[in-house]
């Protein structure tokens, strides 16, 4: 049997991201993704980058398309009801974010394990994991394998350690929370339809919109590509939303004086989940879970590629320790380590979120007050100071291998 340091389950954030960090320790790694290459590369899916993992990308080798494609950004804007405010996220902060959508940070992190000859293996099923201790637990010295891969052969592989970081519906976290961890969810009324379009900038910034219907987000993806959302109800199919309904809804939450969205040929359509999970701890023995397999956050504080890298960077250095100098303190601390972040991003997004979307049959009580609470954040310099804090995000964690 064929001995591997860390088998990582899912080529997204968390997997790509970790086995890069481990490479540039000298460990090896294998990734199994069960999608194709393509599949991966082409999934639409949101796209703000932090500070920390801006600086992660450029320290690490893989920024430079980033560096020479991305928006960077300096501000966000809230649009209440028609009055526009703008947060100076680098004013307040120092820090930029930039529009890096999810999936071109694949490509990116793809092709650089590639080419440093990384074991990368797409349309591979991951058939099982066994832990080899005589409880069939994972506290032994190895974890057994077993995968398919695109031709049909099976290979059982053993590894020290195993990173679940297989999205949200991760099969793994059951392993975990089976004893005596939890897994909590929490369900929005509402929604978000997502559009790309063909369309020059509405501006350069983000505007995150809210209107006694609902919300409305104005992203960019290129010069000519325009990414838009719209809050719907979680039941909504893209074929409720006719283009003349989008345009009409759009105009009406996200205008503003001297904004006009800009319109153009909608050539995608889908409806986006909306929810919020954890899982208590993220660990057992040698199995750990990374990104969405641990949590879930809903798109509106843009930190969900944020907190896949914020995981495997405490994950990697911990890996390292443990493998290289047999010290596995970091990597037993690392759900104590992570968890906190965690929570913090489901607070802020759930907040902003709960600010930003009407309830089904929202009364004008509700409507009113929401808006006086984003106008009471926003029209006080601490406010503002705190979310433009939370948006580009706290550093990153930082440990020495
Ligand atoms: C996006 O551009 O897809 C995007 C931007 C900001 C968000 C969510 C999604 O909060």
């Amino acid at each position: 049997m064929n001995h591997i340091p860390v088998a990582i389950i899912g080529a997204g954030p968390a997997g790509l991201t970790l086995a890069h960090l481990l490479h540039l320790q000298g460990i090896e790694s294998i990734v199994f993704e069960k999608r194709t290459r393509k599949e991966v590369e082409e999934t639409v899916r949101a796209g703000i980058l932090e500070q920390g993992t801006l600086n992660l990308m450029r320290e690490t080798g893989v920024g430079a398309r980033m560096e020479a494609e991305a928006d960077h950004d300096e501000a966000i804007d809230i649009s209440i009801n028609g009055e526009r405010i703008r947060i100076p996220l680098t004013e307040i902060t120092g820090h930029k974010v930039a529009i890096y959508p999810q999936h071109e940070y694949l490509k990116d992190f793809i092709a650089k394990r590639l080419e440093d000859g990384g074991e990368l293996l797409f349309s591979t099923t991951v058939d099982a994991v066994e832990g080899t201790g005589g409880t069939g637990g994972f506290d032994n010295d190895k974890v057994k394998v077993v995968y398919t891969e695109a031709d049909g052969s099976s290979t059982t592989i053993s590894a020290d350690y195993v990173i679940a970081a297989d999205g949200s519906s991760s099969p793994y976290r059951k392993i975990i929370t089976e004893g005596s961890g939890v897994r909590v969810r929490h369900e929005y009324p509402y929604a978000w339809f997502g559009i790309l379009v063909e369309a020059a900038k509405t501006q350069k910034e983000l505007i995150y919109a809210t209107h006694p219907e609902g919300f409305a987000l104005i992203s960019t993806r290129t010069d000519t590509v325009q990414r838009y959302y719209l809050q719907c109800d979680p039941n909504d199919t893209p074929d409720m939303w006719s283009d003349d309904r989008i345009w009409e809804q759009l105009h009406l939450r996200a205008d503003s004086p001297g904004i006009t969205v800009s319109e153009g040929k909608i050539f995608d359509k889908a409806v986006l989940r909306f929810r919020s999970a954890v899982t208590e701890p993220m660990q057992k023995g040698r199995l750990f879970l990374a990104g969405d397999a641990a949590h879930t956050v809903p798109p509106t504080g843009a930190k969900g590629l944020n907190l896949a890298v914020a995981d495997v960077s405490v994950l990697a250095p911990g890996l390292v320790r443990a493998l290289k100098k047999k010290d596995s303190a970091l990597l037993d601390d690392y759900t104590k380590l992570a968890l906190p972040r965690v929570w913090k991003a489901q607070h802020f997004s759930y907040w902003m979120s709960s600010m930003l979307h009407a309830v089904p049959d929202e009364d004008y009580f509700a409507t009113q007050r929401r808006f006086a609470e984003l106008h009471s954040v926003l029209g006080s310099e601490a406010g503002q100071r705190y979310i433009a804090e939370q948006y580009v995000g706290r550093d990153l964690p930082r440990f020495e291998v």
